[in-house]
């Protein structure tokens, strides 16, 4: 019975998206009318059924095989955001497995430090903004534990960032570690020698580029955190910083999973508190401060991606 079910579907893999698809809108749709009293049978039993056409899905792919390099890479984002929805209903059981190098402590080692993260990064940038890799990434890291703070919901940023990270320590480790010492002699490096496009592996140039949007998205979020109240329903000022960034990268099916876990994200209120950020003036500076520096740092980088024609790389 199983086996057949996987046959066709991976027979009808086209059909198995368009149905996913349906299925995401129908969730949207019921998200939206059933805002005030969420999370609600309903919304649990979509999931369960989104939940169960990905497992076919994913059971499917081995038999297919030569799937695009990009298509998997949706796919693998698809899954992340879906996982992420269903461990916020509560099922423990489907926990995803952090492959990274990246080992965190616990508990108060995580705790986000705004002024931390300013000063990791500002640290970082040296005479003609020159920027050092291994402290982009160590910054980068800290920086982390704000996705951490957006819930389970955002471990499609956070996964894909902890991943990423590791790619880019391991280069500083690998025989040819000093041409890996700047994000500049980086991308001299690896466009000198035709390395940004690898198709083996991701080059340096490439990974670093996925946290630089990020960054992008992240530095956004806060913005929409700082000038809003709580009167503005979080979830949609959440999505527009999304759209407005990110989203410019994810296929349109990743995009709509997105928007869908949007609305798992917490209030403004409790994440300020998360921030261990007051909503006041003087709380807003502190947003400033950090928003200001993770802006030159994106501008800087994004400087650099633009000389050397690299903004689009696969
Ligand atoms: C970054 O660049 C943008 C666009 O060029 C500009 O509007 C913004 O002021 C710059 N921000 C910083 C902090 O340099």
């Amino acid at each position: 019975m199983m086996n057949y079910l996987i046959n066709v579907i991976s027979r009808h893999r086209r059909l198995v998206l368009v149905l996913s698809v349906c299925l995401l809108l129908v969730l949207a749709f019921a998200l939206r009318t059933s805002e005030k009293d969420r999370p609600s049978a309903e919304h649990s039993g979509v999931l369960g059924q989104l939940e169960s056409l990905r497992a076919a899905k994913a059971g499917g792919e081995g038999v297919g095989g030569g799937e695009e390099d990009t298509d998997r890479r949706a796919d693998h984002k698809l899954n992340w955001v879906l996982k992420s929805l269903s461990q916020s209903q509560g099922k423990s059981s489907d926990k995803p497995d952090l492959t990274s190098g990246v080992k965190m402590a616990a508990s108060d080692a995580e705790k986000f430090d705004a002024e931390k993260v300013l000063k990791l990064f500002s640290s970082c940038r040296g005479d003609g903004d020159i920027l050092s890799l291994d402290c982009y990434v160590d910054a980068y890291e800290e920086l982390c534990k704000l996705f951490r703070l957006f819930g389970t919901i955002f471990s499609f940023v956070t996964s894909d960032v902890e991943e990423k990270i590791g790619i880019l320590r391991d280069f500083r480790k690998a025989e040819n570690a000093e041409s890996y010492k700047t994000i500049q002699s980086m991308l001299d490096y690896e466009v000198a020698n035709s390395l940004t496009n690898m198709k083996k592996r991701p080059s340096g140039a490439r990974t670093l580029l996925r946290l630089h949007r990020a960054l992008e998205f992240i530095s956004a979020l806060l913005m929409k955190i700082r000038d809003t109240d709580n009167s503005v329903k979080f979830s949609s000022v959440a999505t527009k910083a999304y759209d407005e960034t990110l989203a410019k990268h994810h296929p349109w099916l990743v995009k709509k999973a997105v928007h869908v876990a949007m609305y798992m994200l917490p209030s403004r209120p409790d994440l300020l508190n998360k921030m261990s950020i007051e909503d006041s003036n003087a709380g807003k500076a502190r947003m400033t401060d950090l928003i200001d520096e993770l802006n030159v740092i994106y501008n800087i980088t994004q400087k650099l991606y633009e000389k050397d024609n690299l903004l689009d790389l696969p």
